[in-house]
């Protein structure tokens, strides 16, 4: 019998998803822990949960530590969500993302016989990331050193933090100086920002996700890894051209030529995600440039682009190499962001037809074509939920021989995959953030023996986190 806040010790054989790892107790039930653990570790874990055939318990300190254990070199490691994953060794990383992949594929999609490649490394573990989102709130998350100091103690601002939300915490944020996958300019300007806000606090306060009133939302900052240009972009809900002035002066002088942008992206979205209605350029040309293999791109602060630069390339390199285009082909590239992927099939085939919702990643696909005179390109801008549209526009394209697809986290909408089954192209290259959605809609496109699965390429373009790329190829049987 067990009970609640009752201290165990366990081996952790396995990690889930979401922080969770997984062992066995002695009688054979099995315990999920919640907290940093690593595969070997022996841990004490205290039980908050208790089911018939399970138990979930918090992790509460380690008693032997695993031989794949290394030092995180984060002070906010546990805390942030976002480097689950720096308490590992980097070959144990690998392995993981590959299992992740392999697990999601069998236990979820139900695909027998297909065993993934091993995972593609990444050259550079930490610094790598080319975008960061930082976000404000008025509530500051108190890590737990500081959850005792009396609130008139405090070194820093109790209703200010600029930096990461913690974990399924949506109205606090860790108010952090320093990230590890960020480059140093996106440390500089993290830390200028910050100063700058504080001092004109009372006329730029923080956005409240209570009240809806306030004018600080987020901060994000983006670098082009190959070309070294380097734009911030603040988010707020009005535009204050006086503060943004001073602002912009303030950033060049802390990052000198560093600087080659700065926008002022204006929301009126009651949500949390850094997305402007309205831009103001403050400086520079209000994009960046960044260059993969053969191609420059144009991206703008809206625009989606890979988050790893380096990594990036390799990925494309994969889609190549799993697409075997011929120069007979017609290609589309779903959910095309600012054909990347695009461009980089032109020159592989007959034609490529790229479809995005964004406006600013189409009109983004649409200048990074003409800059490379590349004129067998089309982009058409699409929600990929509205199936009567694809339909329409493969009519005037003509019929896909190869469609790559690489939608967000959430994988593809039902109706598109259904959409893509009924267009039945000979082979699809299914792209994905995220194994368990590429796991569902693979199902779902093999339904009724219409597709298999040939293989599958896991690439790490996210170091010290539990994400894991992949590239799928499915040919039609
Ligand atoms: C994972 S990104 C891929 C971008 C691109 N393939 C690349 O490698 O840079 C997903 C893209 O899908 C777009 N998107 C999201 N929902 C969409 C929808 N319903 N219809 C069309 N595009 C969508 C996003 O704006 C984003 O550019």
């Amino acid at each position: 019998m067990y009970t609640k806040k009752q201290m165990v010790e366990v081996e952790i054989i396995d990690l889930g998803d979401k922080n969770q790892s997984f062992g066995r107790l002695e009688d054979g039930i099995s315990i999920f822990v919640q907290g940093p653990a690593a595969v070997g570790d022996v841990v004490k874990a205290e039980i908050f949960k208790i089911k018939k055939k399970y138990l979930v318990a918090r992790y509460k300190g380690l008693v032997k530590p695993s031989p794949h254990r290394t030092d995180p070199i984060c002070r906010y490691f546990g805390l942030c969500g976002g480097c689950k994953w720096q308490h590992m060794e980097y070959t144990e990383q690998l392995r993981l993302k590959r299992k992740q992949v392999q697990d999601a594929l069998e236990h979820l999609g139900g695909f027998e016989g297909i065993e993934c490649d091993d995972c593609i490394p990444a050259p550079s573990l930490f610094g790598y990331r080319n975008k960061m989102d930082f976000s404000f709130t008025d509530l500051r998350y108190l890590t737990p050193d500081e959850m005792d100091i009396a609130p008139g103690d405090h070194e820093k601002p109790l209703d200010f933090a600029l930096g990461f939300h913690a974990p399924g915490c949506y109205s606090k944020a860790i108010d952090i100086d320093h990230c590890d996958l960020s480059t140093e300019e996106m440390n500089i300007t993290l830390n200028t920002v910050r100063a700058f806000c504080l001092k004109h606090k009372e006329a730029l306060p923080i956005y409240s996700t209570h009240s809806h009133t306030g004018e600080l939302r987020n901060l994000m900052v983006r670098h082009g890894g190959n070309t070294g240009e380097f734009m911030v972009n603040l988010v707020t809900s009005t535009h204050n051209a006086e503060l943004m002035g001073k602002l912009s002066a303030t950033l060049q002088e802390a990052l000198g030529d560093k600087l080659t942008t700065f926008v002022n992206n204006i929301t009126s979205a009651k949500n949390t995600v850094a997305f402007g209605e309205k831009e103001f350029v403050l400086y520079g040309p209000g994009y960046i440039t960044d260059r993969l293999g053969d191609y420059t791109y144009r991206i703008s602060a809206n625009s989606f682009f890979q988050t790893n630069s380096i990594q990036a390339e390799k990925l494309y390199i994969q889609i190549l190499e799993a697409a075997q285009l011929k120069p007979t082909d017609i290609v589309y590239d779903l959910f095309c962001g600012t054909g990347s992927i695009t461009l980089f099939a032109s020159s592989h085939c007959k034609k490529v037809l790229g479809v995005e919702l964004v406006e600013s990643s189409v009109n983004d696909a649409r200048e990074n074509a003409k800059r490379h005179d590349i004129d067998n390109c089309e982009f058409i801008r699409l929600d990929l939920k509205d199936i009567k549209h694809i339909r329409k526009d493969m009519a005037d394209f003509g019929a896909p021989d190869v469609v790559i697809t690489d939608p967000p986290r959430a994988g593809m909408n039902p109706k598109a995959v259904q959409a893509l089954r009924e267009i039945a192209p000979p082979v699809i290259i299914y792209v994905s953030c995220n194994p368990a959605s590429l796991a569902r809609d693979g199902q779902m496109l093999c339904e009724e023996g219409l597709y298999k699965l040939v293989s599958c390429q896991p690439i790490d373009m996210f170091p010290q986190t539990n994400h894991v790329e992949s590239v799928a190829r499915f040919e039609k049987v």
